[in-house]
């Protein structure tokens, strides 16, 4: 059916018949996902138990957990605005914007593309005694990086360069690491809760090349439709890491779809509310953009208004660009609570 059949079935039958056809059609979608209320608002799953008003307003099933119903489940208008939220926000409001005119990597092709000059202010290459081991990490305060559990195993990490988009960058400023504070509850296994901050010895000062990057707040889904962007230092495609930092553009895979294929041999990972999906397009070798080996704790952002909110940190995926895999990222949302209790203090 093209556009104007559509408009035109939408006008003949009005809204009421499009939305049970829509129900007919949709994909099962698990607690945490984004739904639609029969109002035609925006609702997020959760368990009939923790959301009553819906039972009244007898609302969509999502999926069943155990015995108990999982249903679309409308979001008071302050929910997404509690206390953490009111202070990640507060947080935010003194970022200064990032002015420069850019071109999102082209989203029709699954290409990476070198990022400019002071386009992702935020962006940290973590270093490592071991002068291999590649991480990224994103600033969010002018003492603390956001990045992942996992990259932190056996070598030690030492310090973490900004400003530039050079991995080698003998003029970077690089700024010793006090302490690693990794979630106590990462699962190597599971890949839960795959975050970790990095703490520097001394406060970093903010000019247009260093800048702290907005925490995004919502933890209801992302259409697929948005358009986030993902970048790093990471292996793209070869054997040899790049040394300029690379950007890609992606967009939120629904987690029911990404799961379905996290199911099977050594990629069986069960996916939860907290970690989210993506994955950018195919390019002509068939490679769909995606984070890939040294991308790992890197930022995925999304630009409003001429500010970067961080989304999700690079966790884990099966290989890299595999149009079958999505990318897993550990979704910045639910650790708003975690992040503020370390990072901002007071
Ligand atoms: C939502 O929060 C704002 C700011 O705290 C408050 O003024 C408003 O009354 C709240 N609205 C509801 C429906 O609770
Ligand atoms: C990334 O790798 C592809 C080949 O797989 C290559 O065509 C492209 O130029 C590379 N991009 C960058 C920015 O290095
Ligand atoms: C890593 O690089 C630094 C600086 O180039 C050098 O001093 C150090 O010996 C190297 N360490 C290893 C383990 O190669
Ligand atoms: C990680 O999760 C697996 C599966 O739930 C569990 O068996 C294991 O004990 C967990 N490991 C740690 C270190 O918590
Ligand atoms: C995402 O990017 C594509 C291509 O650049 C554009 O056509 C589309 O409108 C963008 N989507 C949103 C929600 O901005």
């Amino acid at each position: 059916m093209n556009m104007r059949a559509l408009l035109l079935f939408l006008a003949i039958f009005g809204k009421h018949t499009m939305t049970q056809s829509i129900d007919r059609i949709k994909e099962q979608r698990f607690e945490g996902d984004s739904c639609s209320l029969k109002s035609g608002g925006t609702g997020i799953c959760r368990k009939a138990s923790q959301c009553r008003e819906s039972i009244r307003a007898n609302e969509l099933h999502c999926e069943f957990a155990g015995n108990e119903p999982v249903i679309c489940c409308s979001l008071a208008p302050n929910a997404t605005f509690d206390s953490s939220a009111r202070i990640v926000e507060n947080a935010c409001s003194t970022v200064r914007k990032v002015e420069i005119k850019i071109k999102i990597a082209d989203h029709a092709v699954g290409v990476v593309e070198e990022a400019l000059v002071g386009e992702f202010p935020f962006m940290g290459l973590i270093h490592y005694d071991d002068n291999l081991t590649r991480c990224g990490a994103a600033l969010i305060s002018d003492r603390f990086l956001l990045t992942a559990a996992h990259c932190f195993k056996n070598s030690k990490p030492t310090t973490v360069s900004l400003g530039t988009n050079q991995a080698d960058d003998p003029m970077a400023d690089n700024f010793p690491i006090a302490k690693i504070h990794r979630h106590l509850g990462y699962n190597r296994t599971t890949k839960q809760n795959d975050i970790a901050l990095v703490e520097l010895r001394s406060s970093v000062t903010m000019n247009s090349q260093i800048q702290a990057i907005c925490l995004h707040t919502s933890s209801i889904d992302l259409l697929e439709s948005v358009n986030l962007t993902l970048m790093g230092w990471g292996r793209n495609n070869t054997d040899k890491l790049p040394n300029s930092l690379l950007k890609g553009a992606v967009n939120p895979v629904l987690r029911s779809s990404c799961q379905a294929r996290f199911t099977t041999g050594g990629h069986s990972i069960k996916l939860t509310e907290k970690q989210l999906c993506a994955l950018g397009e195919k390019n002509e070798e068939g490679i769909a953009t995606d984070a890939c080996e040294g991308d790992s704790g890197g930022p995925l952002v999304l630009r409003q208004n001429n500010k970067y909110y961080l989304v999700g940190v690079v966790s884990t995926g099966s290989g890299c660009g595999d149009e079958n895999y999505a990318g897993v990222y550990t979704r910045v949302a639910s650790y708003l609570d975690w992040i503020i209790a370390r990072a901002w203090k007071n």
